[in-house]
Protein backbone atom coordinates (compact mmCIF):
# COMPACT_ATOMS: atom_id res chain seq x y z
CA UNK A 1 0.00 0.00 0.00
CA UNK A 2 1.20 3.65 -1.13
CA UNK A 3 0.70 5.38 1.70
CA UNK A 4 0.84 8.85 0.08
CA UNK A 5 -2.65 7.71 -1.66
CA UNK A 6 -4.37 7.02 1.18
CA UNK A 7 -6.88 9.60 2.15
CA UNK A 8 -5.61 10.08 5.83
CA UNK A 9 -2.27 11.08 3.96
CA UNK A 10 -3.94 14.31 2.25
CA UNK A 11 -6.13 14.92 5.89
CA UNK A 12 -2.08 14.69 7.18
CA UNK A 13 -1.10 17.34 4.71
CA UNK A 14 -4.25 19.60 5.17
CA UNK A 15 -3.31 19.06 9.27
CA UNK A 16 0.64 20.30 8.74
CA UNK A 17 -0.77 23.10 6.57
CA UNK A 18 -3.83 24.38 9.76
CA UNK A 19 -1.01 23.98 12.48
CA UNK A 20 1.86 25.97 10.49
CA UNK A 21 2.32 28.77 13.14
CA UNK A 22 0.54 27.58 16.01
CA UNK A 23 3.25 26.94 18.67
CA UNK A 24 3.18 24.01 21.29
CA UNK A 25 2.47 26.83 23.79
CA UNK A 26 -0.27 27.86 22.15
CA UNK A 27 -0.90 24.00 21.85
CA UNK A 28 -0.93 23.56 25.81
CA UNK A 29 -2.59 27.18 26.26
CA UNK A 30 -5.72 25.54 24.34
CA UNK A 31 -5.80 22.44 25.63
CA UNK A 32 -4.61 21.98 29.37
CA UNK A 33 -5.17 18.67 29.33
CA UNK A 34 -2.78 17.58 27.34
CA UNK A 35 0.25 16.59 28.92
CA UNK A 36 -2.82 14.19 31.28
CA UNK A 37 -4.25 12.87 27.93
CA UNK A 38 -1.32 12.24 25.80
CA UNK A 39 0.94 10.47 28.98
CA UNK A 40 0.41 6.68 28.58
CA UNK A 41 2.49 3.84 30.39
CA UNK A 42 4.11 0.42 29.33
CA UNK A 43 4.91 -1.11 32.46
CA UNK A 44 7.21 0.88 34.34
CA UNK A 45 8.38 3.03 31.60
CA UNK A 46 6.23 6.01 31.21
CA UNK A 47 5.75 8.16 27.97
CA UNK A 48 4.75 11.75 27.72
CA UNK A 49 3.75 12.55 24.44
CA UNK A 50 2.11 16.09 25.05
CA UNK A 51 5.02 17.65 23.48
CA UNK A 52 4.58 16.89 20.31
CA UNK A 53 3.10 19.19 17.34
CA UNK A 54 -0.17 17.42 17.21
CA UNK A 55 -3.99 17.85 18.21
CA UNK A 56 -6.49 15.63 18.89
CA UNK A 57 -7.68 15.93 14.75
CA UNK A 58 -4.20 15.65 13.72
CA UNK A 59 -3.40 12.65 15.69
CA UNK A 60 -6.66 10.88 14.83
CA UNK A 61 -5.73 11.39 10.93
CA UNK A 62 -1.95 9.68 12.11
CA UNK A 63 -3.84 6.91 13.68
CA UNK A 64 -6.19 6.90 10.34
CA UNK A 65 -2.88 6.19 8.55
CA UNK A 66 -2.15 3.03 10.35
CA UNK A 67 -5.41 1.49 9.47
CA UNK A 68 -5.12 2.36 6.16
CA UNK A 69 -1.61 1.29 5.74
CA UNK A 70 -2.79 -1.97 7.12
CA UNK A 71 -0.34 -1.71 10.85
CA UNK A 72 -3.12 -3.74 12.64
CA UNK A 73 -3.07 -6.54 9.96
CA UNK A 74 0.62 -6.27 9.57
CA UNK A 75 1.23 -6.81 13.48
CA UNK A 76 -0.81 -10.02 13.54
CA UNK A 77 0.96 -11.33 10.54
CA UNK A 78 4.25 -10.93 12.49
CA UNK A 79 3.20 -12.94 15.45
CA UNK A 80 1.19 -15.61 13.18
CA UNK A 81 5.16 -16.16 11.70
CA UNK A 82 3.88 -14.66 8.23
CA UNK A 83 7.01 -14.50 5.74
CA UNK A 84 7.15 -10.50 6.53
CA UNK A 85 10.85 -10.29 5.41
CA UNK A 86 9.86 -10.43 1.28
CA UNK A 87 13.01 -10.56 -0.34
CA UNK A 88 14.99 -13.42 1.75
CA UNK A 89 11.50 -15.11 2.26
CA UNK A 90 11.18 -15.18 5.79
CA UNK A 91 9.17 -15.06 8.98
CA UNK A 92 10.30 -12.29 11.74
CA UNK A 93 9.72 -13.52 15.17
CA UNK A 94 12.12 -12.38 17.00
CA UNK A 95 9.01 -11.94 19.58
CA UNK A 96 9.07 -15.36 20.06
CA UNK A 97 12.47 -15.44 21.92
CA UNK A 98 10.84 -13.89 25.01
CA UNK A 99 7.44 -15.45 24.93
CA UNK A 100 6.07 -16.85 28.10
CA UNK A 101 5.66 -20.45 28.74
CA UNK A 102 2.81 -21.44 27.24
CA UNK A 103 2.72 -19.16 24.04
CA UNK A 104 3.44 -20.71 20.68
CA UNK A 105 4.51 -19.75 17.60
CA UNK A 106 4.85 -21.96 13.96
CA UNK A 107 7.49 -21.56 11.25
CA UNK A 108 5.81 -23.36 8.29
CA UNK A 109 3.14 -24.95 10.65
CA UNK A 110 6.16 -26.56 13.22
CA UNK A 111 5.44 -25.01 16.92
CA UNK A 112 9.64 -23.12 16.92
CA UNK A 113 8.86 -22.93 20.99
CA UNK A 114 10.69 -26.22 22.15
CA UNK A 115 13.90 -25.68 20.28
CA UNK A 116 14.00 -22.08 21.69
CA UNK A 117 13.75 -23.64 25.10
CA UNK A 118 16.46 -25.37 24.76
CA UNK A 119 18.42 -23.32 23.42
CA UNK A 120 18.30 -21.20 26.45
CA UNK A 121 18.21 -23.69 28.89
CA UNK A 122 21.76 -24.98 27.61
CA UNK A 123 22.45 -21.28 27.71
CA UNK A 124 21.78 -20.71 31.45
CA UNK A 125 23.20 -23.95 32.38
CA UNK A 126 26.78 -22.91 30.55
CA UNK A 127 26.05 -19.27 31.80
CA UNK A 128 25.93 -20.60 35.40
CA UNK A 129 29.09 -22.60 35.45
CA UNK A 130 30.93 -19.55 34.17
CA UNK A 131 29.46 -17.44 36.92
CA UNK A 132 29.86 -20.25 39.87
CA UNK A 133 33.56 -20.97 38.53
CA UNK A 134 32.88 -24.55 37.77
CA UNK A 135 33.89 -23.73 34.13
CA UNK A 136 37.78 -23.29 34.20
CA UNK A 137 40.45 -22.30 31.50
CA UNK A 138 43.21 -24.28 31.07
CA UNK A 139 45.44 -24.18 33.93
CA UNK A 140 42.10 -24.73 36.11
CA UNK A 141 41.48 -21.35 37.44
CA UNK A 142 37.68 -19.70 36.71
CA UNK A 143 36.82 -17.59 33.67
CA UNK A 144 37.74 -13.86 34.53
CA UNK A 145 37.42 -11.78 31.34
CA UNK A 146 34.67 -12.64 28.49
CA UNK A 147 35.81 -11.24 24.88
CA UNK A 148 32.56 -11.16 22.87
CA UNK A 149 33.69 -10.83 19.02
CA UNK A 150 30.87 -9.81 16.51
CA UNK A 151 29.33 -6.95 15.02
CA UNK A 152 26.40 -4.95 13.80
CA UNK A 153 23.47 -7.09 15.66
CA UNK A 154 26.54 -9.09 16.94
CA UNK A 155 27.68 -6.54 18.93
CA UNK A 156 25.53 -3.73 19.39
CA UNK A 157 22.84 -5.49 21.02
CA UNK A 158 25.09 -7.19 23.32
CA UNK A 159 27.63 -4.47 24.55
CA UNK A 160 24.23 -1.61 24.84
CA UNK A 161 22.70 -4.53 27.37
CA UNK A 162 25.44 -5.34 29.03
CA UNK A 163 26.66 -1.33 30.05
CA UNK A 164 23.27 -0.72 30.60
CA UNK A 165 22.91 -3.29 32.96
CA UNK A 166 26.64 -2.77 34.46
CA UNK A 167 24.66 -2.38 37.59
CA UNK A 168 23.28 -6.07 37.93
CA UNK A 169 26.82 -7.29 36.69
CA UNK A 170 28.75 -10.36 38.29
CA UNK A 171 31.26 -8.75 40.02
CA UNK A 172 34.26 -11.29 39.07
CA UNK A 173 33.71 -11.43 35.49
CA UNK A 174 34.80 -8.45 32.96
CA UNK A 175 33.52 -8.00 29.49
CA UNK A 176 35.38 -6.68 26.22
CA UNK A 177 33.31 -6.02 22.87
CA UNK A 178 35.83 -6.41 19.64
CA UNK A 179 33.65 -5.45 16.59
CA UNK A 180 36.38 -3.89 13.94
CA UNK A 181 38.21 -5.41 11.81
CA UNK A 182 40.93 -2.30 12.34
CA UNK A 183 43.85 -4.69 14.56
CA UNK A 184 43.50 -2.00 16.99
CA UNK A 185 40.72 -2.75 18.36
CA UNK A 186 41.11 -6.50 19.25
CA UNK A 187 45.02 -6.08 20.32
CA UNK A 188 43.62 -3.18 22.67
CA UNK A 189 41.27 -5.60 23.68
CA UNK A 190 43.33 -8.49 24.33
CA UNK A 191 46.50 -6.18 25.95
CA UNK A 192 46.26 -6.80 29.79
CA UNK A 193 44.21 -10.36 29.05
CA UNK A 194 45.70 -13.74 30.47
CA UNK A 195 44.45 -16.33 27.81
CA UNK A 196 44.22 -18.81 30.84
CA UNK A 197 40.96 -17.07 32.15
CA UNK A 198 39.60 -15.27 29.29
CA UNK A 199 36.50 -17.11 27.40
CA UNK A 200 36.32 -16.11 23.83
CA UNK A 201 32.97 -15.45 22.78
CA UNK A 202 32.25 -15.30 18.97
CA UNK A 203 29.43 -13.97 17.72
CA UNK A 204 27.66 -14.37 14.03
CA UNK A 205 24.53 -15.31 12.66
CA UNK A 206 26.30 -16.25 9.55
CA UNK A 207 29.61 -17.02 10.91
CA UNK A 208 30.82 -15.49 7.66
CA UNK A 209 31.13 -12.07 8.00
CA UNK A 210 35.43 -11.03 7.63
CA UNK A 211 35.73 -8.76 10.67
CA UNK A 212 34.43 -11.33 12.65
CA UNK A 213 36.65 -14.15 11.33
CA UNK A 214 39.71 -12.73 10.92
CA UNK A 215 39.44 -11.48 14.66
CA UNK A 216 38.17 -15.03 15.51
CA UNK A 217 41.02 -16.50 14.09
CA UNK A 218 43.26 -13.88 15.54
CA UNK A 219 42.09 -14.64 19.45
CA UNK A 220 42.42 -18.28 18.60
CA UNK A 221 45.93 -17.90 17.56
CA UNK A 222 46.38 -15.85 20.72
CA UNK A 223 44.53 -18.18 23.02
CA UNK A 224 46.73 -21.09 21.17
CA UNK A 225 49.78 -19.81 21.40
CA UNK A 226 49.25 -19.85 25.36
CA UNK A 227 47.20 -23.00 25.89
CA UNK A 228 47.86 -25.52 23.26
CA UNK A 229 44.97 -26.42 20.69
CA UNK A 230 43.30 -28.52 23.52
CA UNK A 231 42.73 -25.18 25.19
CA UNK A 232 40.17 -23.78 22.47
CA UNK A 233 37.58 -25.99 23.96
CA UNK A 234 37.95 -24.83 27.63
CA UNK A 235 37.96 -21.08 25.91
CA UNK A 236 35.57 -20.42 22.69
CA UNK A 237 32.12 -20.03 22.43
CA UNK A 238 30.35 -19.52 19.35
CA UNK A 239 26.76 -17.97 18.92
CA UNK A 240 25.59 -18.89 15.61
CA UNK A 241 22.89 -20.23 12.84
CA UNK A 242 25.27 -21.42 11.55
CA UNK A 243 26.32 -24.19 13.70
CA UNK A 244 28.37 -25.90 11.43
CA UNK A 245 30.49 -23.47 10.60
CA UNK A 246 30.95 -22.84 14.45
CA UNK A 247 32.04 -26.66 14.78
CA UNK A 248 34.48 -26.06 11.99
CA UNK A 249 36.21 -23.50 13.69
CA UNK A 250 36.70 -25.75 16.54
CA UNK A 251 34.52 -24.62 19.48
CA UNK A 252 33.22 -27.97 20.70
CA UNK A 253 28.97 -29.14 20.15
CA UNK A 254 28.40 -28.08 23.76
CA UNK A 255 29.70 -24.76 23.12
CA UNK A 256 28.02 -23.52 20.22
CA UNK A 257 24.87 -21.93 20.64
CA UNK A 258 21.73 -21.46 17.90
CA UNK A 259 19.60 -19.47 16.61
CA UNK A 260 17.19 -19.06 13.45
CA UNK A 261 16.85 -17.11 10.59
CA UNK A 262 13.86 -16.08 11.60
CA UNK A 263 15.44 -13.93 14.12
CA UNK A 264 16.96 -10.35 12.56
CA UNK A 265 20.75 -9.65 13.30
CA UNK A 266 19.34 -6.40 14.48
CA UNK A 267 16.56 -8.03 16.85
CA UNK A 268 19.36 -10.58 18.52
CA UNK A 269 19.95 -9.80 21.55
CA UNK A 270 16.89 -11.29 23.01
CA UNK A 271 18.70 -15.07 21.20
CA UNK A 272 21.77 -17.04 22.42
CA UNK A 273 23.65 -13.52 20.98
CA UNK A 274 22.83 -11.62 24.32
CA UNK A 275 25.49 -14.41 25.57
CA UNK A 276 27.43 -11.87 27.48
CA UNK A 277 24.49 -10.25 28.93
CA UNK A 278 23.32 -13.32 30.58
CA UNK A 279 26.61 -14.00 32.10
CA UNK A 280 26.70 -10.34 33.27
CA UNK A 281 23.46 -10.55 35.13
CA UNK A 282 22.45 -14.07 35.49
CA UNK A 283 19.51 -16.16 33.97
CA UNK A 284 17.32 -14.40 36.50
CA UNK A 285 18.06 -11.10 35.24
CA UNK A 286 17.81 -12.18 31.43
CA UNK A 287 14.27 -13.34 32.09
CA UNK A 288 13.35 -9.79 33.70
CA UNK A 289 14.84 -8.56 30.50
CA UNK A 290 12.74 -10.79 28.31
CA UNK A 291 9.68 -10.50 30.16
CA UNK A 292 10.02 -6.75 29.85
CA UNK A 293 9.60 -7.10 25.74
CA UNK A 294 6.90 -9.10 26.30
CA UNK A 295 5.18 -6.62 27.90
CA UNK A 296 5.81 -4.51 24.78
CA UNK A 297 5.05 -7.23 22.70
CA UNK A 298 1.17 -8.07 24.56
CA UNK A 299 0.68 -4.04 23.99
CA UNK A 300 1.29 -3.85 20.54
CA UNK A 301 -1.09 -6.45 19.97
CA UNK A 302 -4.05 -5.77 22.46
CA UNK A 303 -3.73 -2.15 22.97
CA UNK A 304 -5.97 0.58 20.93
CA UNK A 305 -3.67 2.23 18.27
CA UNK A 306 -4.85 5.61 20.31
CA UNK A 307 -2.81 4.32 23.04
CA UNK A 308 -0.45 2.53 21.95
CA UNK A 309 3.03 3.23 22.76
CA UNK A 310 4.90 2.25 20.04
CA UNK A 311 2.35 2.70 17.36
CA UNK A 312 2.21 6.02 18.46
CA UNK A 313 5.93 7.21 18.44
CA UNK A 314 5.97 5.22 15.01
CA UNK A 315 3.37 7.91 13.62
CA UNK A 316 4.89 10.97 15.26
CA UNK A 317 7.90 10.11 13.23
CA UNK A 318 5.92 9.68 10.10
CA UNK A 319 4.34 12.86 11.32
CA UNK A 320 7.99 15.02 11.21
CA UNK A 321 9.54 13.27 8.59
CA UNK A 322 7.13 13.13 5.92
CA UNK A 323 5.29 16.44 6.63
CA UNK A 324 7.58 18.18 8.46
CA UNK A 325 11.04 18.16 6.25
CA UNK A 326 12.95 16.43 9.73
CA UNK A 327 15.82 14.61 8.51
CA UNK A 328 16.98 13.17 11.75
CA UNK A 329 15.50 12.08 15.07
CA UNK A 330 18.03 12.45 18.27
CA UNK A 331 18.24 9.52 20.81
CA UNK A 332 19.62 11.75 24.23
CA UNK A 333 19.48 9.21 27.24
CA UNK A 334 20.00 11.12 30.49
CA UNK A 335 21.28 7.63 31.90
CA UNK A 336 25.39 6.91 31.57
CA UNK A 337 24.45 3.05 31.55
CA UNK A 338 22.33 3.57 28.13
CA UNK A 339 25.54 5.00 26.42
CA UNK A 340 25.55 2.66 23.53
CA UNK A 341 21.80 3.13 23.30
CA UNK A 342 21.88 5.82 20.14
CA UNK A 343 24.61 3.40 18.45
CA UNK A 344 22.59 0.68 19.00
CA UNK A 345 19.47 1.78 17.93
CA UNK A 346 21.40 3.81 14.58
CA UNK A 347 21.62 -0.05 13.24
CA UNK A 348 18.26 -0.88 14.69
CA UNK A 349 16.70 2.00 12.10
CA UNK A 350 18.66 2.80 10.15
CA UNK A 351 19.50 -0.73 8.65
CA UNK A 352 15.69 -1.46 8.86
CA UNK A 353 14.12 1.41 7.25
CA UNK A 354 16.80 3.22 5.65
CA UNK A 355 15.48 1.48 2.38
CA UNK A 356 14.07 3.29 -1.42
CA UNK A 357 12.02 0.13 -2.32
CA UNK A 358 9.12 -1.00 -0.80
CA UNK A 359 8.58 -4.49 0.19
CA UNK A 360 7.27 -5.48 -3.18
CA UNK A 361 10.24 -4.00 -5.04
CA UNK A 362 8.52 -0.59 -6.29
CA UNK A 363 10.13 2.91 -5.82
CA UNK A 364 8.69 4.50 -2.52
CA UNK A 365 7.05 7.71 -2.95
CA UNK A 366 8.05 9.23 -0.02
CA UNK A 367 10.78 10.07 2.97
CA UNK A 368 11.32 6.86 5.02
CA UNK A 369 13.43 6.32 7.96
CA UNK A 370 15.52 9.28 9.63
CA UNK A 371 19.19 9.33 10.44
CA UNK A 372 19.14 8.21 13.87
CA UNK A 373 22.14 10.10 16.29
CA UNK A 374 22.61 10.96 19.94
CA UNK A 375 24.76 10.84 22.74
CA UNK A 376 24.00 10.79 26.37
CA UNK A 377 22.73 13.85 28.13
CA UNK A 378 24.35 16.10 29.95
CA UNK A 379 27.71 15.35 27.51
CA UNK A 380 25.72 16.32 24.55
CA UNK A 381 24.43 19.70 26.09
CA UNK A 382 27.90 21.13 25.92
CA UNK A 383 28.60 19.48 22.41
CA UNK A 384 25.47 19.57 19.69
CA UNK A 385 22.30 21.74 21.78
CA UNK A 386 22.86 24.70 20.13
CA UNK A 387 21.66 23.12 17.04
CA UNK A 388 18.76 21.56 18.66
CA UNK A 389 18.07 25.04 20.02
CA UNK A 390 18.65 27.15 17.69
CA UNK A 391 19.87 25.48 14.29
CA UNK A 392 17.64 25.73 11.06
CA UNK A 393 16.30 22.25 11.41
CA UNK A 394 13.94 19.97 13.16
CA UNK A 395 14.78 17.25 15.60
CA UNK A 396 12.73 15.15 17.19
CA UNK A 397 14.37 13.99 20.54
CA UNK A 398 13.60 11.35 22.84
CA UNK A 399 14.47 12.24 26.48
CA UNK A 400 15.44 8.80 28.39
CA UNK A 401 15.01 8.93 31.80
CA UNK A 402 15.44 7.39 35.16
CA UNK A 403 14.22 8.74 38.36
CA UNK A 404 16.60 7.05 40.68
CA UNK A 405 20.48 6.30 40.14
CA UNK A 406 22.31 2.55 41.23
CA UNK A 407 25.32 4.39 42.01
CA UNK A 408 23.75 7.89 44.03
CA UNK A 409 26.59 10.29 44.69
CA UNK A 410 25.28 13.71 46.64
CA UNK A 411 22.56 15.17 44.85
CA UNK A 412 24.25 14.54 41.08
CA UNK A 413 21.18 12.38 40.14
CA UNK A 414 18.98 15.10 40.63
CA UNK A 415 21.24 17.30 38.61
CA UNK A 416 20.92 15.08 35.76
CA UNK A 417 17.08 15.08 36.00
CA UNK A 418 16.79 18.74 36.49
CA UNK A 419 18.73 19.18 33.09
CA UNK A 420 16.43 16.70 31.08
CA UNK A 421 13.40 18.33 32.24
CA UNK A 422 15.06 21.50 31.67
CA UNK A 423 16.37 20.83 27.97
CA UNK A 424 12.82 19.43 27.50
CA UNK A 425 11.32 22.19 28.72
CA UNK A 426 13.32 24.94 26.71
CA UNK A 427 13.26 23.15 23.31
CA UNK A 428 9.26 23.10 23.65
CA UNK A 429 8.76 26.74 25.10
CA UNK A 430 11.72 28.31 23.39
CA UNK A 431 12.27 31.92 24.77
CA UNK A 432 10.50 34.74 23.18
CA UNK A 433 12.01 38.33 21.95
CA UNK A 434 9.93 40.14 24.14
CA UNK A 435 11.22 38.37 27.38
CA UNK A 436 14.86 38.77 26.03
CA UNK A 437 14.58 42.17 25.42
CA UNK A 438 12.88 43.86 28.62
CA UNK A 439 15.72 41.22 30.75
CA UNK A 440 18.74 42.99 28.88
CA UNK A 441 16.78 46.40 29.17
CA UNK A 442 16.89 45.65 33.10
CA UNK A 443 20.76 45.55 32.07
CA UNK A 444 21.24 48.77 30.69
CA UNK A 445 21.81 47.67 27.12
CA UNK A 446 20.15 50.06 24.05
CA UNK A 447 20.12 50.63 20.74
CA UNK A 448 22.50 47.95 18.51
CA UNK A 449 23.47 45.85 21.22
CA UNK A 450 20.49 45.45 22.74
CA UNK A 451 18.72 44.51 19.17
CA UNK A 452 21.69 42.34 18.71
CA UNK A 453 21.59 40.32 21.90
CA UNK A 454 17.69 40.06 21.88
CA UNK A 455 18.41 38.32 18.31
CA UNK A 456 20.79 36.11 19.72
CA UNK A 457 19.28 34.88 22.52
CA UNK A 458 15.90 34.23 21.73
CA UNK A 459 14.89 30.30 20.93
CA UNK A 460 12.23 29.82 19.31
CA UNK A 461 10.96 26.63 20.89
CA UNK A 462 8.23 24.29 19.17
CA UNK A 463 11.25 21.60 19.03
CA UNK A 464 9.07 18.18 19.77
CA UNK A 465 10.22 15.80 22.01
CA UNK A 466 9.35 12.37 23.89
CA UNK A 467 10.10 12.64 27.39
CA UNK A 468 10.40 8.61 28.71
CA UNK A 469 10.50 8.05 32.55
CA UNK A 470 11.35 5.66 34.51
CA UNK A 471 11.95 4.19 38.35
CA UNK A 472 15.71 2.95 37.85
CA UNK A 473 17.21 0.90 35.05
CA UNK A 474 16.47 -2.38 35.90
CA UNK A 475 16.47 -5.87 32.96
CA UNK A 476 12.73 -5.49 32.70
CA UNK A 477 13.00 -1.75 31.90
CA UNK A 478 15.97 -2.22 29.54
CA UNK A 479 13.35 -4.94 27.78
CA UNK A 480 10.83 -2.50 27.59
CA UNK A 481 12.76 0.21 26.23
CA UNK A 482 14.39 -2.07 23.69
CA UNK A 483 11.00 -3.64 22.22
CA UNK A 484 9.61 -0.32 22.32
CA UNK A 485 11.78 0.83 19.69
CA UNK A 486 11.78 -2.76 18.21
CA UNK A 487 8.07 -2.20 17.09
CA UNK A 488 8.08 1.47 16.70
CA UNK A 489 10.54 0.68 13.55
CA UNK A 490 8.07 -2.08 12.66
CA UNK A 491 5.34 -0.18 12.18
CA UNK A 492 7.25 3.02 10.80
CA UNK A 493 8.45 -0.07 7.95
CA UNK A 494 4.70 -1.03 7.53
CA UNK A 495 3.27 2.71 6.86
CA UNK A 496 6.17 3.48 4.66
CA UNK A 497 5.65 0.20 2.64
CA UNK A 498 9.37 -1.02 2.86
CA UNK A 499 10.68 -4.43 4.54
CA UNK A 500 12.44 -3.79 7.83
CA UNK A 501 13.69 -6.71 8.14
CA UNK A 502 16.79 -7.32 5.44
CA UNK A 503 19.86 -5.00 4.47
CA UNK A 504 20.86 -5.15 0.79
CA UNK A 505 22.34 -1.84 1.46
CA UNK A 506 25.17 -3.20 2.85
CA UNK A 507 25.91 -5.74 0.21
CA UNK A 508 28.06 -3.71 -2.60
CA UNK A 509 30.61 -2.56 0.11
CA UNK A 510 31.53 -5.76 1.28
CA UNK A 511 31.82 -7.50 -2.20
CA UNK A 512 34.45 -4.47 -3.32
CA UNK A 513 36.10 -4.80 -0.12
CA UNK A 514 37.12 -8.30 -0.97
CA UNK A 515 38.06 -7.09 -4.51
CA UNK A 516 40.16 -4.48 -2.81
CA UNK A 517 42.07 -6.85 -0.60
CA UNK A 518 44.25 -8.19 -2.64
CA UNK A 519 45.28 -5.47 -4.96
CA UNK A 520 46.98 -3.56 -2.25
CA UNK A 521 49.21 -5.85 -2.32
CA UNK A 522 52.70 -4.46 -4.05
CA UNK A 523 52.46 -5.87 -7.24
CA UNK A 524 49.25 -7.51 -7.34
CA UNK A 525 46.96 -6.68 -10.93
CA UNK A 526 44.53 -3.30 -10.09
CA UNK A 527 41.22 -4.54 -11.56
CA UNK A 528 39.09 -1.93 -13.28
CA UNK A 529 37.85 1.10 -11.32
CA UNK A 530 37.01 4.48 -11.46
CA UNK A 531 40.32 6.69 -11.62
CA UNK A 532 39.99 7.87 -7.54
CA UNK A 533 39.45 4.66 -6.54
CA UNK A 534 42.44 3.48 -8.47
CA UNK A 535 44.54 6.39 -7.54
CA UNK A 536 43.97 5.63 -3.77
CA UNK A 537 44.81 2.14 -4.35
CA UNK A 538 48.41 3.12 -5.90
CA UNK A 539 48.56 5.78 -2.82
CA UNK A 540 47.99 3.29 -0.67
CA UNK A 541 50.65 1.15 -1.65
CA UNK A 542 53.14 3.97 -1.97
CA UNK A 543 52.51 5.00 1.61
CA UNK A 544 52.51 1.23 2.86
CA UNK A 545 56.39 1.15 1.52
CA UNK A 546 57.22 3.61 3.94
O1 LIG B 1 26.24 -5.26 8.22
C1 LIG B 1 25.31 -6.18 7.81
C2 LIG B 1 25.06 -7.28 8.78
O2 LIG B 1 24.53 -8.34 8.06
C3 LIG B 1 24.13 -6.88 9.91
O3 LIG B 1 22.81 -6.90 9.57
C4 LIG B 1 24.50 -7.89 10.93
O4 LIG B 1 24.01 -7.54 12.17
C5 LIG B 1 26.01 -7.86 10.81
O5 LIG B 1 26.23 -7.72 9.43
C6 LIG B 1 26.72 -9.05 11.37
O6 LIG B 1 26.37 -10.24 10.72
P1 LIG B 1 26.70 -11.65 11.35
O7 LIG B 1 25.98 -11.74 12.65
O8 LIG B 1 26.23 -12.64 10.36
O9 LIG B 1 28.19 -11.72 11.58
Amino acid sequence: MDPTTTPAWSDLRAHAERLRGTHLRDLFATDPDRAERLRLAVGEVELDLSKHRVDAPALAALIRLAEQTGVPEAIEAMFRGDRLNTTERRPVLHVALRAGPEAVFTVDGRDVMPEVRAVRARLDAFARRVRSGAHVGFDGRPLRDVVHIGIGGSDLGPKMATVALSAYGHERLRFHFVSNVDPSDLSTALADLDPATTLVVVASKTFTTQETMANARAARAWLVAAGGEDAVAHHFVALSTNVEAAAAFGVPEAQVFGFWDWVGGRYSVWSAIGLPLLLSIGPENFDAFLAGAARVDAHLRTAPLAANAPVLLALLGVWYANFHGAETHAVLPYDHDLLHLPAYLQQADMESNGKSVTADGRPVTTTTGPIVWGQPGTNGQHAFYQLLHQGTRLVPCDFLVAARSHRPIADQHELLVANALAQAEALMVGRRADEVRVELEAQGLVGAELELLTAAKTFEGDRPSTFMLYPELTPEVLGTLIALYEHKIFVQGVVWGVNSFDQMGVELGKVLATRIRPELDDGAAIGPHDASTRALIEAVRRLRRG
